[in-house]
């Protein structure tokens, strides 16, 4: 059963994707150790109910009229009620009393707000308290917990809200209360209406209140859980941004006549829709820098070998092993110049045979990702 009364329209600028029961199992997993005759459960961004259907003392929370209805007749134990949980967000206004021990639980809305469908959209879901103004909707629900003072948070969210710093920054006063204690990693494909959508990240997080909060440091080396087995730490990779820059410069130089143009670089899924070498000037390139021409070669050679990554690289920069890389820097070349012709001046190689470079690129891929090499292509753009 999942959102049928909501039109595509609304789908969206609600951000309405209901939860697998057997994701709301995984969830519940985490919680139940910390249930006690105290605690109240609240979903904010409830649907119709789904993860609440497990405890007495629960509150339920949406601003869709006809899910709180729904959820009315699916759920005896909790209290629904309808509204926006982004203004005037206190434990008042939910009737939680100060004493109460808090788990905030679900999976509220992840949406970029720039990306919503105007045409009819709510303006209530605009009204949004200052102190949780975020682009994204997902981060504005994070903060509100923080405002709540909830005790424990178990919620779905994207994996880039920790992962990429520009985001972690955003969480504010999340990230300065709050302390991740467990995340399982999902693929979004597990959302029926996204299946065909490239696969990202989702994160299964379990957060404790704690006054030391969390850095982006602790998010670098924390290793998440993969759901189907197997763990993902950041730290454990080494990044290209480490080697050249992801975006053009700001500066307006002169660009010299000779000069070589490359996509702006910004996450595997950015990298997989993207091209990479190209023969303009744009907004959107990079004026290559010739120096580190390889690495430019290496994040081209990348692109076509991303059937090899699990979805939860997905919104990573390219990894790279640099000292490896450097013994195999030859086969990287010969495969750029064998799919840009172009290329073959700027990079004056004698190319290597085509299978022979095939073999050490694969070699490569094999040594760089380790047990993290997929088994079967998981990207639809494998040979
Ligand atoms: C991803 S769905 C999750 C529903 C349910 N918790 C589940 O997982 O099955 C997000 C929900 O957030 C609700 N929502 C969006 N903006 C909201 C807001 N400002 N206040 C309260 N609910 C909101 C949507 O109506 C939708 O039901």
């Amino acid at each position: 059963m999942s959102q049928r009364h909501l039109q595509f329209q609304d789908r969206v600028n609600l951000g309405s994707y209901y939860t697998p029961p057997e994701i709301v199992n995984l969830a519940w997993q985490m919680i139940n150790p910390h249930l006690d005759s105290r605690t109240t459960i609240i979903d904010t961004a409830c649907g119709y109910g789904d993860f609440l259907k497990n405890h007495r003392q629960s509150i339920g929370y949406d601003i869709d009229g006809t899910a709180i209805s729904i959820a009315k007749r699916n759920n005896d134990n909790t209290q629904f009620f309808q509204g926006n949980a982004l203004h005037n967000v206190s434990r008042g206004k939910f009737g939680i009393s100060p004493q109460s021990k808090l788990i905030v639980v679900g999976n509220p809305p992840y949406n970029d707000k720039t990306s919503l469908i105007r045409r009819k959209i709510k303006s209530e879901l605009y009204d949004i308290d200052e102190d949780l103004t975020s682009r994204d909707l997902g981060i504005s629900f994070l903060r509100s917990y923080d405002k709540l003072q909830a005790d424990l948070v178990c919620v779905l969210h994207p994996l880039s809200y920790l992962i990429k710093p520009t985001n972690f920054k955003s969480l504010k006063g999340f990230a300065a209360n709050y302390k991740l204690v467990a995340g399982q990693l999902i693929s979004s494909s597990t959302f029926r209406e996204s299946a065909k959508l490239t696969p990202f990240p989702i994160v299964i997080a379990f957060y404790r209140r704690d006054q030391r909060g969390m850095e982006y440091d602790f998010i670098r080396s924390f290793r998440f859980d993969v759901h189907g087995g197997g763990c993902f730490c950041l730290s454990d990779f080494d990044y290209i941004t480490n080697y050249i820059s992801k975006y053009p410069s700001k500066r307006h130089q002169p660009i010299p006549d000779d000069s070589l143009f490359f996509w702006t670089m910004r996450d595997i899924n950015a990298l997989k829709r993207n091209r990479t070498f190209v023969k303009n000037y744009s907004n959107n390139t990079i004026v290559v820098d010739k120096r580190k021409l390889s690495y430019y070669a290496y994040v081209d050679v990348f692109k076509r070998n991303l059937y090899r990554l699990p979805f939860y690289f997905g919104n990573c920069d390219v990894p790279i092993d640099d000292k490896l890389f450097r013994q195999y820097k030859h086969y990287f070349i010969s495969d750029t110049v064998r799919h840009h012709p172009f290329l073959e001046k700027p990079f004056q190689i004698n190319p290597i045979e085509k299978e022979q470079a095939k073999t050490e690129i694969d070699r490569y891929f094999k040594l760089l990702l380790g047990k993290h090499h997929a088994m079967l292509p998981t990207f639809d753009n494998s040979p």
